[in-house]
């Protein structure tokens, strides 16, 4: 039995894929009753991206785990497990990963899906950390993928303006224990009392589908707004304090909180609660949208090649999604 205490995960390649198609707030104020300014001010939402017919999450996440290998210089055979984080998988079986796994030829690897909707991403980091840690596994690749656009009621204003498509990935590798750097922690709760905030209600499993399920739209994401708001800042805002305590870190040690990207003003209430100034927070909303599990990674890839982030960096990442489903995590680079 290795000691978990010998091996630490760092982040050695990120990568994203944003389908071309964008859909901003104007065209959509053509289709809806909304407006592109009550879209801006209550969300921070200006665009969003769609996948074309012939895109899916399958192939989104290829395509950022292809470029996450590349810069971390590594081959897929040489991947030992891929985990797909997603909640808008291309069919209900296989997994998302074993597709990606195909696409990339990375036979040599284990592959499955992670659901934690909007917590996806820093559901598998936690996942994938602990399969470093203890050195079971050498090179992960980890990756958050959706196609919101597909399960979205694009009749309903209140949910339709808020998500998008797009993937992100970051390519895990194990390291000594001793160095300085990488994945210093993570911190998953649930709370399945809460799972009627946000879900897909149409049984698969639990009634079958069925006629009735689809004329009723219950194939598409249903939200309490409002209700939503409400939990997502105090535990977002929680779990990035518990994250903080457990590394004996303070706010003003921390160069970049990446939250995931629901709603600008959600980030903004949890920036208030931590007193940390909106400056060194990262949004990239008011061009995607809500990507669920990919919003994480799809920050850091964007944070990461664009020098927001630094050699001698602390990240903390912080995700609410449904489940009700919550995280954080601190990256050391
Ligand atoms: N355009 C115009 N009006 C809209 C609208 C839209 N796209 N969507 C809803 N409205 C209307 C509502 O019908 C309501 O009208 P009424 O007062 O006549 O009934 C009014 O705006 C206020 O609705 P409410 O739901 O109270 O607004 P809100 O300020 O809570 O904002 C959300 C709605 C969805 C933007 C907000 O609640 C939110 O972002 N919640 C979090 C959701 C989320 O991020 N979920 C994922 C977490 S991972």
């Amino acid at each position: 039995m290795t000691d978990s205490k010998n091996f630490k995960a760092v982040v050695a390649g990120t990568g994203a894929y944003l389908p071309e198609k964008i859909l901003t707030n104007q065209e959509l104020e053509k289709k809806l009753d909304t407006s592109d300014a009550w879209i801006v001010e209550r969300t921070g939402i200006r665009e969003r991206r769609i996948a074309a017919k012939d895109e899916c999450a399958s192939s989104m996440a290829a395509k950022a785990g292809r470029q996450a290998l590349e810069a971390g210089g590594l081959e897929a055979k040489e991947v030992d497990l891929i985990i797909v984080c997603t909640s808008s998988p291309d069919v209900l079986f296989p997994s998302t990963a074993c597709f990606v796994q195909n696409e990339l030829e990375a036979f040599g690897a284990a592959a499955f899906d992670v659901s934690a909707v909007c917590s996806g991403f820093i559901f598998g980091l936690s996942v994938a950390e602990q399969y470093l840690k203890t050195g079971r596994y050498e090179n992960i690749l980890l990756i958050g993928s959706e196609v919101n656009s597909r399960i979205v009621d694009w009749t309903d204003r209140s949910t339709c303006i808020l998500f998008g498509d797009g993937a992100g990935a970051v390519l895990l590798k194990r390291v000594e224990w001793g160095k300085p750097l990488g994945v210093m922690s993570t911190h998953i709760y649930s709370d399945g009392s809460l799972s009627d905030l946000i879900c897909v209600p149409g049984g698969i499993g639990k009634s079958g589908i069925n006629k009735d399920d689809i004329d009723d739209k219950k194939y598409f994401i249903k939200m309490s707004g409002n209700a939503t708001f409400k939990v997502a800042v105090k535990r977002m805002a929680d779990v990035i304090r518990e994250a903080l305590k457990f590394n004996d870190l303070s706010m003003e040690e921390v160069s970049l909180l990446i939250p995931h990207q629901a709603n600008e003003r959600i980030i903004s209430a949890v920036a208030d609660r931590l007193k940390y100034p909106l400056e060194k927070v990262f949004m990239n909303i008011q061009k995607y949208g809500n990507t669920s599990a990919a919003s994480i990674p799809i920050g850091i890839n964007e944070a990461r090649r664009s020098g927001r982030i630094e050699p001698g960096d602390t990240t903390v990442l912080g995700s609410v999604g449904a489940g009700l489903t919550w995280g954080s995590a601190v990256i050391k680079w």
